[in-house]
């Protein structure tokens, strides 16, 4: 039968490098002050959220989501030993879109060259954090039924820009780091139902939508977009806002849940499983997660301390990093939960 593998992995982010101590000397551009801009400091980040630094684009230079989704393409790609040519479909999640339309997946394919008139199908996906999931989901049921061949699938974001570095904004704006990661997907004829993709799972609770939002516009209003960018009240609606404690506890909450079915379901267990690598929100969520869902901690994979939250990307980024320190290699069976805005989750079971 046919099922789904994973031919490549790449990722990338910026060179700058913003550390805790740098953080409250930002201003509104993200340029380094004299002065202190925001009343936040590294002992609070790091014993609240476990990030040590995060990595940004540059604010003087033309870099967009699709820029550094295109760099971990080509890593991936390279990995896989392909060329974009190859590629038969893109699926691309992001909560940073270049712009509002069209998606950034059609940016990347014609970065990528592989634009024009044959050129292959582009979805972008809108589920925050648990992008990356829910993407290997929709790759792995194109792929088995035949409908595509090589998948690219990349989570990229760029959150530095649209943050507010200010005191108000303190809460969300620690988290936050710009990267990107992607993943090639390809097909093999295969019974072994413990190669390639083994599971995939996803879930939504619209009723947990407005605890963490970005609006930047609302199509009710008329004009849709109403802010004044020179009211400090009005312009809350350009930040994401975010009620930290109610996404804590659902996180840790469906993490646990979500990752104990997947196990249950397969009919794993954590000595079939080499590496737990969870989505990168707060280092807290996931010792909370492992800790409810008794997952050795020496399986589990973190790269928060280094990257931030990069929302759809943690999963890739995460994986490559360990990997290129060593850890993971090639035919490692890792089991990855997520959990974002939405709200929405989800696990995936795969052979790397
Ligand atoms: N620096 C210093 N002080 C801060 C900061 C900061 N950056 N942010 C908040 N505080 C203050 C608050 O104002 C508050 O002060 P007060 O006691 O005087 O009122 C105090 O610290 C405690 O604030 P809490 O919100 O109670 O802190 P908490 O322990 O809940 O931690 C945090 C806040 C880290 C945001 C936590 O709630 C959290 O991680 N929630 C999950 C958030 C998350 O993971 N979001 C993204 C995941 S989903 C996704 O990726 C889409």
């Amino acid at each position: 039968m046919i099922r789904t593998t994973i031919l490549g992995l790449g990722s990338y982010v910026p060179e700058r490098i913003v550390t805790n101590d740098e953080i409250p000397f930002l201003n509104d551009q993200h340029e380094r002050c004299d002065e202190q801009q925001t009343e936040t400091n590294d002992a609070w980040i790091r014993t609240r959220t476990g990030i040590e630094q995060r990595h940004y684009v540059d604010n003087d230079k033309d870099v967009r989501t699709s820029d550094l989704g295109v760099e971990a393409a080509k890593a991936a790609l390279a990995d896989a030993g392909l060329e974009a040519k190859d590629i038969d479909c893109i699926i691309l999640g992001t909560l940073s879109p270049d712009i509002h339309f069209p998606g950034t997946a059609v940016f990347v394919q014609s970065k990528l060259g592989i634009d024009g008139e044959r050129g292959c199908a582009c979805y972008d996906i809108r589920q925050q954090c648990s992008g990356f999931v829910y993407g290997l989901e929709m790759a792995d049921a194109f792929i088995r039924t035949g409908k595509y061949e090589k998948i690219l699938l990349i989570g990229a974001e760029v959150h530095s820009h649209s943050l507010d570095y200010s005191t108000r904004g303190r809460d969300v704006m620690v988290l936050f780091g710009d990267g990107a990661g992607a993943m090639i997907l390809g097909k093999e004829e295969s019974d072994d139902e413990r190669s390639g993709v083994i599971y995939t799972s996803a879930g939504a609770d619209g009723s947990g939508a407005m605890n963490l939002y970005l609006k930047v516009f609302d199509i009710g209003k008329r004009p849709y977009v109403w802010y004044d960018a020179n009211d400090r009240e009005q312009n809350e609606i350009k930040y994401p806002q975010m009620n930290g404690k109610r996404v804590f506890l659902q996180a840790v909450r469906n993490m646990v849940v979500s990752t104990n079915e997947a196990l249950a379901k397969t009919g794993l267990t954590w000595d079939d499983i080499d590496w737990f690598v969870p989505h990168q929100a707060n280092l807290r969520i996931n010792e909370a997660v492992a800790e409810y869902a008794e997952i050795p901690r020496d399986k589990c994979l973190n790269s928060i301390m280094w990257y931030g939250n990069t929302t759809a990307a943690t999963v890739p980024l995460t994986i490559d990093h360990w990997r290129r320190e060593g850890k993971v290699k090639k035919g490692d069976l890792i089991c990855s939960t997520v959990f974002g805005a939405g709200f929405t989750w989800g696990t995936a079971i795969f052979r790397l």
